[in-house]
């Protein structure tokens, strides 16, 4: 597929810049406060959101609403309803990672990506607490930084490292944990990290040779499934199609990894009363 020409902001800068500045606001944002106590409300049983996220969701929306007062916006906490499969959207984490965060776990992000008809064709992942940028144009390679980076090259899940996260449904929660039981001893090692949206762009950067989740919405993914394609790995959902911001449940990373995983796993991340039972 071609790569689309993508759109100029109000202000002249290119929709990449202003995907990396939204990232950088929210990102800044959220560090000031990271070490303070946090306003805190429950979204659900581990689910949580504090005054942080928020707040830095709407300084993200402000710069949007300024640089494309036309695009939709698609965001966690103030905008969650929006149908991002038409047009031009900007897709919002401004804190991927807030059970982390909240606790002073420093494995957290901002997310910032924009799709057309629902395919991300920019997309950030900002890791404001170590310095560390991911970032993707369509057609255009993924990079941390200033430097490239490439999805793992590892040859199969036995010689991988895995990471994965158990969201906020308790029977697909179950599901991932069924799946690690299945998975070990017969992979190097697999790890939970708490933030599914820099689990993903490990994945692009190769520190992880493969992520997987099933319950996942569309800002946990949208920067990280272009970042993965760009940095020439692999993306699907459960049936195996390729990932797309309105999948739940996913593998993404090395694409040897990522064919080893499907053909030897891909049953038991499908089923998940399968995986309950067995
Ligand atoms: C969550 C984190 C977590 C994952 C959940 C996500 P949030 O995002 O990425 O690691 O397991 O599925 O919803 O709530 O911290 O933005
Ligand atoms: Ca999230
Ligand atoms: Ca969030």
């Amino acid at each position: 597929m071609t790569a689309p020409e993508l759109p100029l902001a109000a202000s002249g800068r290119t929709a990449i810049d202003v995907a990396r500045g939204c990232a950088e606001a929210g990102g800044a944002l959220a560090l000031a406060r990271f070490h303070g106590a946090h306003t805190i409300d429950s979204k659900g049983r581990g689910n949580i959101v504090t005054e942080a996220d928020v707040e830095a969701e709407l300084r993200i929306k402000a710069i949007l609403a300024a640089e494309y007062p036309d695009h939709k916006v698609l965001s966690e906490e103030t905008a969650a309803d929006t149908d991002a499969s038409t047009g031009w959207t900007w897709v919002i984490d401004p804190i991927d990672g807030t059970k982390n965060y909240s606790l002073g776990i420093p494995f957290w992000c901002t997310n910032v990506a924009l799709c057309l008809d629902g395919e991300p064709v920019a997309g950030v992942t900002y890791d404001a607490l170590h310095g560390e940028r991911f970032w993707a144009v369509a057609g255009g390679g993924a990079f941390m930084n200033g430097e490239q980076v490439a999805a793992s090259t590892r040859a199969d899940v036995a010689s991988a490292v895995i990471g994965m996260d158990l969201g906020y449904d308790d029977a697909l929660g179950a599901a991932q944990i069924a799946l690690m039981r299945r998975i070990f001893p017969h992979v190097q090692t697999i790890r939970v990290l708490g933030s599914a949206a820099l689990g993903v762009a490990y994945a692009a950067a190769g520190r992880l040779d493969l992520f997987t989740h099933t319950n996942v919405y569309p800002w946990d993914i949208a920067a990280g499934i272009l970042l993965v394609r760009e940095a020439g790995g692999a993306a699907s959902d459960n049936s195996g199609a390729p990932l797309r911001i309105g999948s739940r449940a996913f593998a993404a990373g090395g694409r040897r990894v990522h064919d080893d995983f499907r053909a030897r796993y891909a049953s038991v991340q499908g089923g998940v009363p399968d995986v309950l039972s067995g």
